[in-house]
């Protein structure tokens, strides 16, 4: 039987672990750490996860605020914004949550924020800092994959380790978060010739391509820890039968809201075949969040030494 990698526990434990420095900074600096958050527009799924944030922020002591710009705002007005947060002493962190509105240039805002309050790892200085293994805030999702092994004693050094996907986001740092943990790690993508053998290859396998159920049986090694990024939302009753085949409870949650959650991994090989795996939800997803509560309490910690 494969061991399911429990993200929910790992995410009170982490956020347990916060709530002393988070007094401790209270004290030092004589407020709370501050985290300010710019959700543009109104995507749903963006509203949901910076409710989680704020949630998690309250937990465990750190202050958080949303502003709210419009669908309409534009680059320069988001810029503003930025600058205005930078400029602020009681903020500690700051994160633009993505998806922008099209009309902004997302790449600029992102520059925009000063790299001692991003707190997402995004900006290239930190991006720099991750990769030549000086410390910064890295990226959340990756940051929280890497506590999931390690709390799970999955050993990474000298493993052989592929990634799918090359984002920004999440596989570009994750592999060279990977590798500062000395595994030898293979970024894959979709120009990869002969996916499925490179993933076979793995120890540990990363799904980080938003293509559901698209790594099946023949992409797992035997064995392997399978964490799986992917978060699609299927609203085709076929599609989701097809995925869902062996389990009567997800199809009953699809018939109930018209649509269901599929991770980058089909579910039933990853149950079958991996030695250990990430279930769609419950597994990455509640790491990411409390990562960024960590990014924050650090950037807060930096300004208080
Ligand atoms: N949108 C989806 N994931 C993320 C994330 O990790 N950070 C931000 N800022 N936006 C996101």
């Amino acid at each position: 039987m494969a061991i399911i990698l429990n993200g929910a526990r790992i995410r009170d434990e982490i956020k347990a672990e916060l709530v002393p420095r988070v007094q401790k900074l209270t004290q030092t600096l004589g407020r709370a750490p501050g985290l300010s958050v710019i959700l543009a527009g109104s995507n749903a799924a963006s509203q949901i996860y910076v409710a989680g944030k704020t949630r998690a922020a309250r937990d465990v002591g750190i202050y958080s605020e949303t502003l709210t710009p419009p669908e309409s705002v534009t680059t320069e007005e988001l810029l503003a914004m930025v600058d205005a947060l930078n400029a602020q002493p009681e903020i500690d962190g700051i994160l633009v949550q993505l998806p922008l509105p099209a009309q902004v240039d997302e790449a600029s805002v992102l520059m925009r924020v000063s790299p001692a309050k991003d707190v997402d790892g995004f900006h290239p200085c930190n991006v720099g800092m991750l990769s030549t293994g000086r410390p910064g805030p890295r990226p959340c999702t990756p940051a929280g994959i890497i506590q999931l092994l390690k709390r799970h004693g999955i050993p990474m050094s000298g493993r052989r380790a592929t990634v799918v996907g090359r984002s920004s986001i999440v596989g570009k740092p994750m592999s060279m978060l990977l590798v500062a943990e000395d595994a030898t790690v293979t970024t894959a993508h979709s120009r990869t010739v002969d996916l499925p053998a490179v993933c076979r290859e793995a120890d540990i396998l990363v799904a980080a391509m938003g293509r559901p159920a698209m790594l099946t049986r023949e992409y797992i090694k035997p064995g392997a820890t399978v964490i799986d990024v992917g978060m699609n939302r299927i609203t085709s009753r076929d599609a989701a039968e097809r995925i869902y085949r062996h389990d009567a409870a997800r199809l009953q949650q699809f018939d109930a809201k018209g649509s269901v959650l599929v991770g980058d991994v089909d579910p039933l090989a990853m149950a079958e075949v991996a030695g250990a795996y990430t279930p769609v939800p419950g597994g990455v997803g509640p790491l990411t969040i409390a990562m960024l509560m960590v990014n924050t309490v650090e950037a807060a910690e930096r300004k208080a030494i």
